[in-house]
């Protein structure tokens, strides 16, 4: 199967499945924005909850916090998003629709991540670069991406704000914050998980380039003086490592490191990881050393004094950063396209989802073998009671024959089938239930006595 063929499969088996809508679809959609259903929902939370238990509880000295995403529009100003938070645009004189100028530079094989808008007009003409519909482009324009909004009844320019464009100014803003409630010491880490919006001029491939999307961010601040190089790669480890436990196996990452002339001026080092994604290899998470930029912004625009005390050197000093981040839709896409799989033929034809087992929606689904049985729905529904209890994560199935249901949970990614049958209630097999098996399609005889440590 190709690459596109097998993005299709999964964006209608997203939409079959109840895994992810497109946003507003009644109405025709709202482009750049998808929904996520009853499955997705509960994939995506499993994802969002690994993160925390890998960065926020596993991690001395972080801490999290959950800011507003309307912010006073001076941290914009501060921050320079007002000003430089932009990407070229370019319109196709005669349709009108809109580009961006380096995404079609890229496509005839030219880097324009260091050009101005001015070259890449320039490379635009000089090369007879059409739009997608073959007509001419016009000049390359910068378009700023934050999707700009009113608070209160006010009209003026002083109750204009913006939805975030990223997580990581609220946590800069209540730097102090923390510093003054937990009192922690340097080396420590403030952690968001949380909606941000980017007006992207041409959002696409599915739900990886969106209008709104949740990112999971790190700030984790240090003495300016302490060697950082080692703690930089600790957290590219640690974001691989957590890669690797949510099923995005190592060697379909690829780490980039951003060349000097393309990385934001005050950064000293960023490293992405590249993902490949059916559609192309393309950034997943980052990785930025951002020095003292932000803190040294935010004490110029508010005033405040943004420092940490060093009780041995007995003087004030403005930590430096590291920021892990990673977008959590795009982290849920790289999940499920690793997780896809179609095997066999004809009607041994199948396709699961090989979810590791802590971030499937459900871990397991209980079915009585036949519905119109009363003794096997009753004895079914007391297992399905002991299990819910244990995990959450279990699903009722009585939908269809017992086939049917294992396509269905495969589909799903569901790890475990459990079937109460005839022996489960008489003969020398009773107490004991068929266990399924999502990967390899096995089935064992499991005591309903044993059935939560198996599952375990
Ligand atoms: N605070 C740093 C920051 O925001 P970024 O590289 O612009 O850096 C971080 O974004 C992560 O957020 C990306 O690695 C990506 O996973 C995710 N992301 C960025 N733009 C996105 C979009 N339009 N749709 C979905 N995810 C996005």
């Amino acid at each position: 199967m190709n690459q596109k063929d097998k993005m299709e499969a999964i964006i209608s088996l997203c939409k079959r499945r109840g895994f992810v809508f497109q946003g507003s679809e009644i109405y025709g959609g709202l482009a750049g924005t998808y929904d996520y259903g009853p499955l997705g929902s509960l994939l995506k939370n499993n994802i969002r909850d690994s993160w925390i238990k890998t960065f926020v509880h596993d991690v001395d000295n972080m801490f999290l916090v959950d800011a507003a995403i309307l912010m006073n529009q001076r941290v914009w100003q501060a921050t320079g998003h007002v000003d430089s938070f932009i990407d070229p645009l370019v319109d196709d004189v005669v349709t009108k629709k809109r580009y961006r100028a380096d995404h079609l530079l890229e496509e005839h094989g030219i880097d324009a991540n260091v050009m101005t808008v001015e070259e890449m007009t320039a490379i635009i003409q000089e090369k007879g670069i059409k739009s997608p519909d073959g007509n001419a482009l016009g000049p390359v324009r910068k378009f700023n991406m934050m999707l700009e909004t009113k608070v209160g009844a006010m009209e003026d320019s002083s109750a204009t704000s913006y939805l975030r464009p990223e997580t990581a100014q609220g946590i800069f803003v209540n730097y102090k914050n923390v510093l003054d409630s937990m009192s922690p010491k340097l080396p420590f880490g403030i952690a968001q998980v949380g909606k941000a919006f980017r007006n992207e001029i041409t959002p696409r491939d599915f739900t990886f380039r969106l209008r709104e999307f949740e990112q999971m961010e790190i700030e984790y601040f240090f003495h300016p003086e302490q060697p950082w190089e080692a703690m930089f790669d600790m957290w590219l480890e640690k974001q691989k490592a957590w890669l690797g436990s949510i099923g995005v196996p190592a060697e379909t990452l690829h780490a980039y490191e951003h060349p000097d002339t393309a990385r934001a001026f005050y950064s000293k080092k960023t490293v992405d990881f590249e993902f490949e994604f059916p559609f192309g290899t393309k950034e997943l998470t980052g990785l930025a050393h951002r020095t003292d930029y932000d803190l040294g912004k935010h004490a110029e625009w508010s005033g405040q004094k943004l420092t940490y005390f060093d009780e041995e050197q007995k003087k004030h000093v403005v930590p430096h950063v590291l920021e892990p981040t990673v977008g959590l839709d795009r982290a849920f896409l790289a999940v499920l396209t690793s997780a896809y799989r179609e095997e066999g033929e004809g009607e041994n034809a199948r396709t699961y989802l090989a979810f590791p087992k802590h971030v499937a929606p459900a871990l397991c689904a209980v079915s009585p073998l036949l519905k119109n049985k009363p003794e096997l729905v009753a004895k079914a529904r007391e297992v399905y009671a002991m299990l819910k209890q244990e995990f959450g994560r279990v699903m009722w199935d009585d939908n269809a024959n017992i086939g049917k249901r294992y396509r269905r949970q495969d589909e799903i990614g569901t790890p475990f089938c459990v079937t109460i049958d005839f022996e489960t209630l008489e003969g020398e097999n009773a107490g004991t239930v068929t266990v399924r098996m999502r990967d390899d399609a096995s089935q064992k005889r499991v005591a309903i006595s044993d059935l939560i440590s198996f599952l375990k």
